[in-house]
């Protein structure tokens, strides 16, 4: 264990290599009233990425607002409802200003998480036999799941790899991707803004390319939003689907679909429900579909949960986005230089990262496993419980992200058709990961360390701390969990 005097000197060498540390000490007056639960329960939150954390204040105020009024289902004339309204109408309005939207060109659609809003585009969209969807081998499920849609309406579905070491896209392959499309043919092209894997970022100039020749442009922003500035005036993509409690923890169960008016009206909905239509009738077996949001949003929104959304947005804003990316940015970039430094004394590197391993045009997800002296890996289920046990919260799997996970493991196609052999039968990720282990000797299966607004000098330093710990150990010792 390191001495408080260790802990200070390598925390003054790191400001020395990261003075742009220093200029965000009004996060550690965040962490210190906000989040001061972390350290009074000596927990280590590395999975910003997984779940954004909330702060306390957010809280309190979203309980004051609900035990100090009197909320109804919105959309009546009653003072109840009209007060439900205008809590829901100040949320999407702080929704749009918050990313510099234009409500002329932008609505918002609430959903509850990122992949309700990636539903509502893929079911929407009107894909058929000359249509395209093309999508970067980096994307969430939820974003590789719209290809069920495309392929079900039997659009093209084309994937563009990423490539090793840094995981980024093939920018000719790219290029090729979307002048594939055929003039007046509907197109929808999907990328992150961030991996959820890598921390890759990926050019946000690839929006108004891709919409120069003729593409619908959905850019995956769950990832990316937490820890940097989305600014839809400069950069247009036509969907951007958002998990609120990504960025500010707290609610969870409240999304978003920011879309373009334009794009949005293109969508053809595969059904109506209570709330999106002006009007049905059951005799005349006819309905009329709204215009805008309302014909998305089906049935009751969350409408007691969406003021914390414009609380935690105004929370978010207050802590300042720019130093929030400043933040985590310098933390990134010292867990990076510490992870490539790591060795056994044999001069054995300890970690493989998943990534590019500088913090350019990249973001604070850190991908990785820990090697022992002779190269293996250690069990990556063994090493979350251990780092568990230390109160360090990493996550490990795939993380819902399988392109980056078979690129960065060199994982065939063939070698995951392995895993899917008796059609229709369940197969869980262990199962295939002792599948691919045992006949080829690969892991597929990662950790990942991700940081966020709370995030200081001393969590990075507990990782390293906790990663020092296997200097020297053969994996054959540790086992399995
Ligand atoms: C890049 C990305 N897209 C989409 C999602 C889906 O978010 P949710 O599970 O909140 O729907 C996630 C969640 O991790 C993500 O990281």
């Amino acid at each position: 264990m390191m001495t408080s005097d260790a802990f200070s000197a390598e925390f003054e060498a790191f400001l020395a290599a990261h003075p742009a540390y220093g200029e965000t000490g009004g996060l550690d007056a965040l962490r210190e009233h906000d989040f001061g639960r972390l350290d009074a329960a000596g927990q280590v939150y590395l999975d910003f990425t997984g779940g954004g954390l909330y702060g306390e204040s957010q809280v309190r105020e979203h309980l004051e607002l609900l035990t100090s009024n009197v909320f109804g289902n919105p959309h009546s004339a009653n003072p109840t409802s009209l007060a439900a309204t205008a809590q829901v109408e100040a949320a999407r309005d702080a929704v749009l200003a918050y990313l510099n939207a234009d409500p002329e060109e932008y609505d918002v659609i609430f959903t509850s998480n990122a992949s309700g809003a990636l539903k509502l585009v893929g079911e929407a969209y009107p894909f058929a036999p000359e249509a395209r969807y093309l999508v970067s081998y980096d994307n969430h499920n939820s974003v590789n799941g719209i290809r069920e849609f495309a392929a079900r309406a039997g659009a093209t579905v084309a994937y563009v790899p990423v490539t090793l070491p840094d995981l980024r896209l093939d920018t000719d392959l790219l290029e090729r991707g979307l002048e594939a499309l055929e003039p007046g043919a509907d197109g929808l092209f999907a990328y992150p803004a961030q991996s959820n894997f890598s921390g890759v970022q990926h050019p946000l100039e690839w929006v108004e390319r891709a919409r120069e020749l003729g593409w619908d442009v959905l850019l995956d922003s769950a990832a990316f939003a937490p820890t940097n500035r989305l600014d839809l005036s400069a950069v247009r993509p036509d969907f951007v689907p958002l998990s609120f409690y990504k960025m500010f923890g707290y609610p969870t169960g409240i999304g978003a679909l920011i879309a373009r008016r334009a794009a949005l009206a293109k969508l053809v909905r595969p059904w109506f429900a209570g709330g999106t239509i002006t009007l049905a009738s059951v005799g005349a077996g006819v309905h009329r579909l709204a215009s805008g949001h309302t014909g998305f949003e089906d049935g009751t929104v969350d409408y007691l949960g969406l003021p914390a959304v414009r609380i935690g947005l105004e929370h978010l804003k207050a802590a300042g986005i720019d130093d929030i990316h400043t933040r985590v940015g310098a933390l990134g970039a010292w867990l990076l230089a510490e992870m490539d430094a790591m060795s056994h004394s044999n001069g054995a590197p300890m970690v493989r990262v998943f990534g590019p391993k500088t913090m350019e045009r990249r973001g604070a997800t850190i991908a990785f496993y820990l090697l022992d002296p002779t190269g293996a890996v250690y069990d990556v289920d063994l090493v979350e419980r251990l780092a568990g046990a230390r109160g360090i919260s990493v996550r490990t799997g795939c993380f819902c992200n399988p392109g980056d996970g078979e690129v960065a493991h060199a994982i065939t196609a063939e070698e995951m058709s392995g895993c899917f052999t008796a059609p229709g039968v369940p197969v869980t990720l262990r199962d295939c990961q002792r599948l691919i282990e045992d006949a080829t000797g690969k892991v597929p299966n990662t950790i990942r360390a991700s940081l966020g607004w709370a995030s200081n000098f001393a969590d990075v330093f507990a990782l390293r701390e906790f990663m020092a710990g296997f200097r020297d150990v053969p994996a054959s010792e540790i086992g399995r969990a």
